[in-house]
Formats: structure tokens, C-alpha cells, sequence
């Protein structure tokens, strides 16, 4: 049984609040697909009316803590040494296509230091949660990185740099250092779930360029407890500040960094 803490039940709690909404809405899109104005406006509604629940939820159980969250930016607390960072919606644009790979997620930091972090698909009704030293779990079940060593079989997953985001250079020049060495290279859509199927073993590693601290801040806790390896691509360890994260298994950590343009 997954070690909960009460503030893990408060975070899982909200998360199940918002969760509900988020599975109605993704339930409409497909009516809107057909609609001459398309699902645009409905999917930033889905994703604010998402973020006020997880905010209203988390200020009423932990009163004072401090927010960072990808709409409403930060929203400072009372309390200096508690900050919760926030994505209501990460991998919008599968939502918004209707493809059911998106997540909510949320990390915990405690004195500048990520103490907590879950990340929850509300389709598959997966549950990705982990406490510093205690432990990642996927629906309560202890999970592991996985212990791949060859290159050769090991499965990876990025992001795609576009409309003017990310480095379209450097995401070319991985690609051509990596696809001959490789088993596969996934573009899922949703950094968040990429770190969770990291910290699961489902993939050997990740790594993607110019993301957003509430991409990556319960995905970060969740890959270290499941035994993972995150920093920087350049291996200063600043990602939070820079985006340019990779997350692996000891091997793939080294092997994939070796790869990648720094
Ligand atoms: C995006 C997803 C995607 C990543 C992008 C992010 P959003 O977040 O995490 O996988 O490659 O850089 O912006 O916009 O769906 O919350
Ligand atoms: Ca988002
Ligand atoms: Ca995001």
C-alpha cells in the first residue's frame, strides 16, 4: 500500500475534484469537433474551470501556501515555505483533438526543495503519486525505473518543438544522433505523463527542451522515487529554471545525455 500522507489525500482529493470536470469536458469535445467553431475556447475554459477547483481545493485544506500554476502564474501565500506548482491541463492539444492522453498535475515544494508530486490521467484513471523518501506508486503500486542498459532496447520519449517553441535546430540534430542507436523515439504529448512513464519503466528516458516548472515539478519527484535520474540536459541540474530537462534510468541517463546537443 502506497505510504499517504494527509497531504498526499488533500492533493489526490483535489485532483479527483478537478478530474471529474476535466472527463465531462473531454466527453463534449467530440460533439464540438463537428462544430464550425471548434473546440478552441471550450478547451481553455475546461482548463481554467480545472485550475480553480485545484486552487480552491488546496487553499481550503492547506490555508496559506503559496501557488505556481501555468494560468494564473503566482499567487504568493502567507506561508513563504510551502508552494504548490500546478498544471490543470498538461497535454492540451491531445485534449482538445480528442486523444485521451492528458494529465493533472501537481508538485509540492517545501523550502525550495520538490517534496511531492501526482499526476493523474483522469480517462485511464491512472494515479501517479510519490512523497520524498517514501516511495512512487501508480495506482498504489510500488513503481520502479526500469534496468535497461542497452541503448539498443531502450525506448524513448520528447517533445516536438513548435510554432516557435523549443530549439527546432537542436531537436534535429538529437534526432539524427539518436534514431540509428535507438528502439523507438515517442512523442506523446504530455510532459508530465512522460516523466510518470519514466518513473513507471515503461520508457528508459526523456528528455524535451524549454518547459515549464509546472511540467515537470511532480513528474521530478515522482522519476527520483521511482529510482530515476532528472536534471538538466547540460547536467548543471538548473532544469526547473531552464526547461531542458532529461529523466532516465541510471544507464540511460548517462547514455542518453552523452547524445543529446548540450
Ligand atoms: C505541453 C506538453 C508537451 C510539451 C510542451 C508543453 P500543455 O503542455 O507537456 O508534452 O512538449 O512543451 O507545453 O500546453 O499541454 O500544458
Ligand atoms: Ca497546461
Ligand atoms: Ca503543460
Amino acid at each position: 500500500m502506497a505510504h499517504q500522507s494527509p497531504v498526499m489525500n488533500v492533493m489526490i482529493g483535489a485532483a479527483e475534484k478537478a478530474a471529474r470536470n476535466l472527463r465531462r469536458d473531454f466527453g463534449e469535445i467530440e460533439n464540438l469537433q463537428v462544430s464550425s467553431k471548434g473546440p478552441g475556447d471550450f478547451v481553455s475554459n475546461a482548463d481554467l474551470k480545472a485550475e480553480k477547483t485545484l486552487f480552491e481545493e488546496l487553499s481550503r485544506a492547506r490555508p496559506g501556501y503559496g501557488f505556481l500554476m501555468e494560468e494564473n502564474g503566482l499567487i504568493e501565500g502567507q506561508d513563504k515555505t510551502h508552494r504548490w506548482i500546478i498544471d490543470p491541463l498538461d497535454g492540451t492539444t491531445n485534449f482538445l483533438h480528442g486523444i485521451p492522453h492528458f494529465a493533472i498535475s501537481i508538485g509540492l515544494e517545501r523550502d525550495g526543495v520538490l517534496v511531492a508530486g501526482l499526476i493523474y490521467n483522469p480517462v485511464t484513471d491512472e494515479v501517479y503519486n510519490a512523497e520524498r523518501g517514501t516511495g512512487a506508486y501508480l495506482n498504489n503500486k510500488r513503481i520502479r525505473v526500469s534496468s535497461r542498459t542497452k541503448m539498443s532496447e531502450s525506448l524513448f520519449a520528447t517533445g516536438i518543438p513548435h510554432q516557435g517553441r523549443s530549439d527546432p535546430e537542436k531537436f534535429v540534430k538529437d534526432m539524427n544522433t539518436l534514431m540509428p542507436k535507438v528502439a523507438g523515439i515517442r512523442r506523446f504529448g504530455s510532459a508530465a505523463l512522460d516523466l510518470a512513464y519514466v518513473a513507471a519503466g515503461r520508457l528508459d528516458g526523456y528528455w524535451d527542451r524549454a518547459l515549464q516548472p509546472w511540467d515537470m515539478a511532480a513528474g521530478i519527484v515522482i522519476v527520483r522515487e521511482a529510482g530515476g535520474m532528472v536534471s538538466d540536459i547540460d547536467l548543471s541540474g538548473k532544469f526547473l529554471d531552464s526547461g531542458n530537462i532529461i529523466a532516465a534510468n541510471e544507464s540511460m541517463y548517462d547514455a542518453l545525455g552523452k547524445c543529446l546537443e548540450r
